[in-house]
């Protein structure tokens, strides 16, 4: 009475040590729901082929409504004596309705059973990241048009460059987004193949029809070869680096809001919901989400380094390596649809100080290119241009003033062009007004780029 599904070959069960190191029930367990939907797809065709009865397929399925329900209300003991989610859902079925419970695996193998519950949560995870994402980038449109015109300054290297405004710079991101939407959406493509049917790893021998499945469980098609079917993982792989580059984009909105949030900047505040206080320090509000967020990238990264080297070198086909694949692509899941969620909740919690974002556009000669340009303009060649600039900026740093507070006397030393006119190329206002092409930053720009992002979304 040996209860282990292949005691016929084994005279002796494995150790207590080896069953643990070997079970993956603890962690497969949550794609109990697409284990049964694609064992009623398989059982359907089984039925349709007459490979099993008509009645083995009712019984299945009344069956497997009855492991569902004790899946949902958490009666079902998971045991790791039977591995993994197949084995536990097989024996309970096979231990509630006899025979028909065993006739449903004729015809398939763990190995293409697997990889198409991997394929059918997947795409799943991939849907659910969509919804959230686009949340997301509708609360990044709703910030960016509250402050489509609120001028900040635009930075490189983290020095002032020149004045853009924060609806501009939200919308830089808002793009990011969108590419890791059709990213997710691309790879969506190549996980929504079918396995079913390359059984082991050879198919079978039975008149199975594979098209069938592939319909019922909405997969755009099969996959074309068998071996290929059970071993690579590469779809897994694929999603979690569209995950690493999600998370890469979070990265640098965090960063970035941390910066903000700092009152030596003050450009932001983020509602006290999104924040924590210091255990020591009374003062203390601090930016937590986005710090998490910045550090949780770091761990979808290593998730999509452990599948790389998960897959790396395995010979054809099926190896018992991929069921580490797991572990690394529900943490990244997790990880990324926790994060997109907070962070569209996040969004819609930030307030702008402009006056810290005028104050700093003061300092830092923001305008000095349009000042350029305003020579250029007027005749000067670019680079003479941009000479003249710089030492009217040398001598304006010098006087402990911003551009504006040079005289015209001032101004004349470095270019007898320059009138009094120059006063209006110099204002923020100005400046920004000036970029009003496609993808500038002028707020009239702004304005008509949001409308084009609500209409993409
Ligand atoms: N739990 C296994 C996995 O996750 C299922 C496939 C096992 N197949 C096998 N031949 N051992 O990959």
């Amino acid at each position: 009475a040996n209860q282990y599904t292949w005691a016929g070959r084994f005279s002796e069960p494995v150790s207590d040590l080896v069953k643990r190191y070997t079970a993956s029930v603890d962690f497969d367990q949550r794609m109990w729901r697409q284990d049964i939907r694609g064992s009623l797809a398989h059982a359907r065709m089984l039925a349709r082929q007459g490979i099993i009865s008509a009645q083995d397929l009712a019984d299945i399925e009344r069956g497997m409504a009855q492991v569902a329900e004790e899946i949902e209300s958490g009666q079902l003991a998971w045991s790791i004596d039977l591995e993994d989610v197949h084995l536990n859902i097989e024996k309970r079925l096979t231990a509630l309705v006899g025979d028909a419970g065993k006739r449903l695996h004729t015809g398939r193998s763990r190995n293409d059973q697997v990889a198409t519950d991997i394929r059918l949560y997947l795409r799943d995870a991939i849907d659910d990241i969509q919804v959230l994402l686009k949340a997301f980038r509708s609360a990044l449109i709703d910030l960016a048009e509250k402050e489509a015109a609120t001028p900040m300054p635009g930075f490189t290297h983290l020095q002032v460059a020149q004045p853009v405004t924060f609806g501009h710079h939200v919308l830089a991101y808002f793009e990011m987004f969108g590419r890791d939407a059709e990213r997710f959406a691309d790879a969506r493509k190549r996980v929504n193949r079918l396995p079913l049917g390359a059984a082991a790893l050879a198919g079978t021998t039975y008149p199975i029809d594979r098209e069938f499945v592939a319909d019922q469980l909405g997969f755009e098609g099969v996959c074309e070869n068998s071996l290929d079917a059970v071993s690579d993982r590469d779809f897994a792989i694929e999603f979690t680096a569209a995950c690493a580059l999600l998370m890469m984009h979070i990265s640098r909105l965090s960063e970035e809001l941390v910066m903000w949030m700092s009152p030596r900047v003050g450009f932001i505040q983020i509602a006290d919901r999104f924040c924590t206080g210091s255990s020591i320090m009374p003062q203390k509000k601090n930016p937590d989400v986005p710090e998490l967020a910045r550090g949780k990238t770091g761990r979808v990264y290593g998730q999509l380094i452990s599948l790389l080297t998960l897959m790396k070198s395995q010979p054809l086909a099926y190896n018992k390596d991929n069921q580490e694949d797991k572990e690394p692509l529900f943490d990244a899941v997790d990880t990324v649809t926790d994060t997109l969620r907070i962070f569209a909740d996040m969004a819609g919690g930030i307030t702008v100080r402009a006056d810290n974002m005028q104050a700093a556009l003061t300092q830092g000669f923001a305008t000095a290119t349009d000042l350029a340009d305003y020579l250029v303009k007027k005749g000067l060649p670019f680079r003479d241009a941009h000479e003249a600039v710089g030492h009217a900026v040398k001598a304006a740093e010098f006087k402990g003033v911003d551009l504006p507070g040079l005289t015209l006397e001032e101004f004349r030393q470095f270019s007898p062009l320059i009138d009094d006119d120059v006063y209006t190329v110099l204002t923020v206002e100005g400046s920004l007004a000036s970029r009003k092409h496609i993808g500038g930053t002028a707020p009239e720009q702004v304005k008509a780029a949001i409308a084009r992002a609500r209409h993409r979304l």
